[in-house]
């Protein structure tokens, strides 16, 4: 038993391979007036969880990011040591307590969120703001369901928003197979009702055309910017395609949207704003509860759904995490908390 200060999370003290985590007592966190103290039940492991835990590795070459993100993630999670201990920022739960100014939750309600780089979830409590990114879980999902969505349709509900996506509009998807990809392959499809085409690895092919995808490629054996096809819109999650080679492939008024991106594309984004009618697009997101809320009315009408790989207890997160890493995963891999 631990007395009631404690608690039991996967917390890790040196940048590295997955074996850097390890189980260990660390205090509970103690709400305040206007916070949640959530029982966590289940978290994902996303991109984030696997960058940050060996973020001392990451080159600002190899980061996805501009030199200045590059900057403040090396504050935010440590230069030589981490100075997020816990890591996790998707989650879902059971509200343990309530601060006494907390007005939208009570007691015992379940609840589903994104804590962002804050990070947390690893651990059998998480502190959250009431005004966070929290809501009440979708009943049609399980907490391990619920726990896997929020910052891949999050992500992907905000950037197809700023596209206005219509249904007439065709649209490719560059790494739809991933946390953001999967997302988006389901929302353009189910909600917004558009042409999809999503390209992802040769494994990831059928599961990108079982969340709806009209046509699917494999970014290894296809050059999906010379099959001639046009599309209103290119997203691609990782920042892999240069704007030059895409442009033949967009529509007159096309855009390519880059979720990953360096100071180039932000250059490109300019000039394209001012002297060109194909345009890029940088995509920023900021996560707001809002969203959360109008995914679990979509997870509610059946436009998006939670799909799970495997699950590991709390105890075998670096096992959890070298599966992740294992290139083996179709769907996403969650970590439980009894
Ligand atoms: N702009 C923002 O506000 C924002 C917010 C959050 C995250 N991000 C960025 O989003 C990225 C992570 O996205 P995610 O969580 O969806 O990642 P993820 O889960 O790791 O998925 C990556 C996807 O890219 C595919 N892929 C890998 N190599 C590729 C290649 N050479 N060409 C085309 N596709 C390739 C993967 O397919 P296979 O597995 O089949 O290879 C997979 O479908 C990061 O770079 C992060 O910085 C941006």
């Amino acid at each position: 038993m631990f007395p009631e200060t404690e608690m039991k999370a996967c917390v890790f003290t040196e940048f590295g391979p997955p074996e850097v985590l390890h189980l260990a007592d660390v205090p509970r966190p103690a709400p305040r007036d206007n916070e949640l103290l959530i029982r966590i039940k289940a978290t994902p492991i996303n991109f984030g969880d696997l960058l940050v835990r060996n973020f001392k590795a990451k080159t600002p070459r190899q980061f996805h990011m501009p030199f200045l993100f590059w900057l403040i993630g090396k504050f935010s999670f440590g230069f030589r040591k981490p100075r997020v201990a816990i890591l996790g920022s998707e989650f879902s739960g059971v509200i343990e307590e309530a601060g006494k100014d907390v007005k939208k939750f009570k007691k015992n309600d379940p609840v589903f969120g994104y804590c962002g780089a804050r990070m947390g979830a690893y651990g059998e409590y998480l502190r959250m703001p009431e005004k966070g990114v929290c809501a009440i879980k979708p009943s049609p999902l399980t907490f391990e369901e619920a726990a896997a969505v929020p910052y891949g349709a999050i992500m992907a509900l905000n950037i197809l928003k700023k596209m206005n996506l219509k249904s007439t509009h065709r649209i490719l998807i560059n790494g739809a197979s991933g946390g953001i990809g999967s997302s988006l392959v389901q929302l353009a499809h189910s909600h917004y009702g558009a042409h999809v085409t999503g390209v992802c690895g040769a494994r990831g092919l059928e599961y990108v055309k079982s969340l709806g995808a009209d046509k699917v490629m494999d970014y290894r054996k296809v050059d999906f910017l010379q099959n001639g096809e046009t599309y209103d819109f290119v997203i691609d999650i990782l920042g892999k395609v240069s704007f030059s080679r895409c442009r033949p492939s967009l529509g007159k008024q096309g855009k390519l949207l880059f979720v990953s991106f360096k100071t180039r594309q932000v250059f490109q984004m300019l000039w394209t704003s001012l002297f060109s009618a194909k345009k890029v697009v940088c995509v920023l997101v900021n996560e707001k509860a809002a969203d959360l809320i109008q995914i679990k009315e979509l997870i509610e009408k059946g436009d998006v759904r939670a799909i799970l790989d495997r699950s590991f207890p709390l105890e075998q997160a670096a096992e959890a995490h070298r599966y992740a890493e294992s290139g083996q995963k179709m769907g996403n891999v969650v970590i439980t908390i009894k």
